[in-house]
């Protein structure tokens, strides 16, 4: 049957305005002129729940690459410390990134998938990168325009090598220097580490007050970590049990996420400890109705690595009950991060079954779409090439140089203060450096440095502390070096005096968990061997406090140097007296481990040295 001129003309035009409102809808997410919540809404209504769960998941890159990112749907991808390309140059960062980009950009809906990693102190896993002191040596300088210097350099870093998004800071209080984490941490007091999320300005940029924002290609998403109560475990034991109060946890641990959330932090993550003996990332009532219900936080949740796995412990774990627990609990991007499929059937399966409501889904989905929209990866998703001069820069190093000064804790100078031993003359005849910790770039940047753990060994560019000094010294100064020198060498070399460098290994996370915090053997050795016979400045490489009152009266001077990272001229600038010390301890230092925890603030409070302490050597010097 023919259709009337009239009725062809109906179906014309109707189908023209379903075409131009499917258009319409298909458009609206990709535009960017449109406000990011109608864009989110937009996207969200066109998902089906496969293309949901997708957007939750985060994948380690090694078990990732363009067609399972395509194929599962994947929203993000991360390297877990340590995982770099086969080639570490940022060129090569910058091609695998974009090759895993490739399959999210091919997939229905387009969603740009959000590459992350732990760039903790600098852009840590990328070789030749500027490598920061960690943040117990930024908590002493107590300077937040250097802090968000840094987070700037960072972000361009790792811009330099494709990517948007790092899981830091930690803004850990770390209650007990027996934790392997202590270093992450910016102070034991909760106020000094508020100040010091401005990190996050740095990372981000400056946006509207407690919304996740980025400010542009040279900016990067942020992290705040771990929430909440890392750092309050028993015996510092890590990924262990907190036990407070709910007001001593808020007024402790959480008041720092207080800041990260007005600051517009993009991302917070769950700790792996447990409160009062329930696993944060089971912990409904702190992620839902506390930070996302009175914080008010907008931007998206995400589990620690394998985080939600450790809901339930072997031999009874149960997958499908950390998933459910965890989903339900307020998490919404899972690092999962190899069994994506394992993960995907399932939360399909409890979406199904109605053990986990859809809202929920579209709750964590929204957030995650949000924070992409809002940092502009929609717009952006592919790394800029002409981002790569960023990388390693002098002028990034003379930031590092300038954090490495003022981050040095002056504890002891001189046998008395009118014989004042520092600073040191560079026109000395002979000079003594002595130390396991003089020659080694990994040592003196200590963990999340390259790999995981970090190493002893030479593993990225850098200034050793030796280097350091004989660049720093007049021409005619002679510079021995011995790392382990054995008693009557000192004595024998006849130097003016000695520079004694030493300190911990490198670690990570529950590797450096110690329970006694004593100065490793070796560099205990050599300042018994070197310093009752030649005059000695120590320097100490630790991730914390140490026991030291044992051997002070052996040392004309001690300073604390934390982990410096790679810019040892930062050390020699000070000693030598080119700059003054500034740094003050963001920690107490105890005089026994028998003492611990204790804080600031305690009523049983007797250490060797306050929180707060640090000398001078009030000399006229340029201003640091
Ligand atoms: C680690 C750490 C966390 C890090 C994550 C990804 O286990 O707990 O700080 O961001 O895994 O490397």
């Amino acid at each position: 049957m023919a259709l009337s001129v009239r009725t062809r003309l109906f179906v014309a035009v109707a189908l023209t305005l379903f075409s131009a409102r499917f258009v319409h809808a298909a458009e609206i997410y990709m535009d960017h002129k449109i406000p990011v919540e109608l864009r989110v809404k937009a996207l969200l209504s066109r998902m089906t729940l496969v293309e949901k769960i997708g957007q939750m998941m985060q994948i380690e890159r090694s078990v990732a690459n363009a067609s399972v990112i395509r194929k599962f749907r994947i929203g993000s991808v991360l390297s877990a410390g340590g995982s770099t390309p086969e080639v570490n140059k940022p060129e090569a960062w910058q091609e695998m990134v974009d090759s895993f980009q490739s399959g999210a950009l091919r997939t229905r809906l387009k969603i740009p998938m959000l590459y992350g990693i732990d760039a903790v102190h600098g852009h840590n896993a990328a070789y030749g990168a500027t490598i920061f002191p960690h943040n117990i040596g930024l908590g002493c300088t107590r300077d937040r325009e250097l802090v968000k210097r840094i987070g700037a350099v960072t972000a361009l870093e790792l811009r330099a090598t494709g990517i948007p998004y790092t899981f830091a800071p930690c803004v850990a209080v770390c209650r007990d220097p027996r934790w392997g984490r202590c270093y992450e941490s910016f102070s034991e007091d909760p106020s000094l580490v508020r100040k010091m999320t401005d990190v996050i300005y740095g990372l981000q940029g400056v946006g509207p007050p407690g919304l996740p924002f980025v400010a542009g290609r040279s900016k990067v998403a942020a992290c705040a970590k771990h929430y909440v109560g890392d750092g309050g475990t028993r015996k510092g034991i890590n990924a262990n049990n907190t036990i407070l109060s709910f007001e001593d946890l808020v007024k402790i641990h959480m008041v720092p996420y207080f800041d990260a959330i007005a600051k517009g932090v993009s991302t917070i993550m769950i700790s792996y400890s447990s409160w009062n003996g329930v696993k944060m990332h089971a912990n409904r009532f702190l992620i839902t109705d506390v930070l996302k219900g009175k914080l008010r936080f907008k931007g998206f949740v995400i589990s620690d690595y394998q985080g939600i796995d450790q809901i339930t412990t072997p031999p009874d774990a149960n997958y499908t009950y950390s998933v459910l627990a965890s989903i339900n609990a307020g998490i919404d991007m899972v690092m999962v991060p190899m069994d994506y499929k394992g993960f995907l059937s399932n939360l399909t399966s409890l979406v199904n079954s109605g053990f986990v409501p859809m809202k929920r889904i579209d709750d964590a989905v929204r957030r995650i779409l949000r924070v992409k929209f809002s940092m502009g990866l929609f717009e952006h998703p592919l790394a800029e090439r002409s981002y790569l001069h960023h990388f390693g820069v002098q002028g990034n190093k003379d930031v590092a140089r300038e954090a490495v000064r003022k981050s040095l804790v002056l504890l002891k100078n001189g046998k008395d203060k009118s014989q004042p031993f520092l600073p040191l003359s560079k026109k000395a005849t002979k000079i003594l450096v002595a130390g396991t910790h003089a020659d080694s770039i990994g040592l003196q940047c200590g963990g999340w440095t390259i790999s995981w753990q970090g190493s002893p060994n030479d593993t990225t560019k850098g200034t050793t502390i030796l280097h350091a000094i004989k660049t720093a010294v007049s021409k005619p100064t002679r510079v021995l070096h011995k790392a382990s020198p054995e008693r009557g060498y000192a004595a024998r070399s006849k130097a003016d005096f000695a520079v004694v460098v030493v300190g911990e290994p490198p670690y990570a996370e529950g590797r450096g968990d110690n329970q006694n915090l004593t100065i490793p053997a070796e560099g205990l050795r050599t300042i018994k061997n070197v310093c009752p016979e030649v005059k000695c400045l120590v320097i100490l490489i630790s991730g914390r406090p140490l026991v030291v009152q044992p051997y002070l009266h052996l040392m004309e001077a001690f300073v604390a140097a934390w982990l410096p990272g790679t810019q040892g001229k930062g050390i020699t600038d000070v000693i030598f007296g080119d700059y003054e010390f500034v740094g003050k301890l963001s920690r107490t230092w105890f005089r026994s481990v028998d003492q611990l925890p204790m804080n600031v603030g305690d009523a049983e409070y007797d250490p060797l040295f306050p929180f707060g302490y640090g000398l001078r050597m009030d000399i006229k010097h340029k201003t640091p």
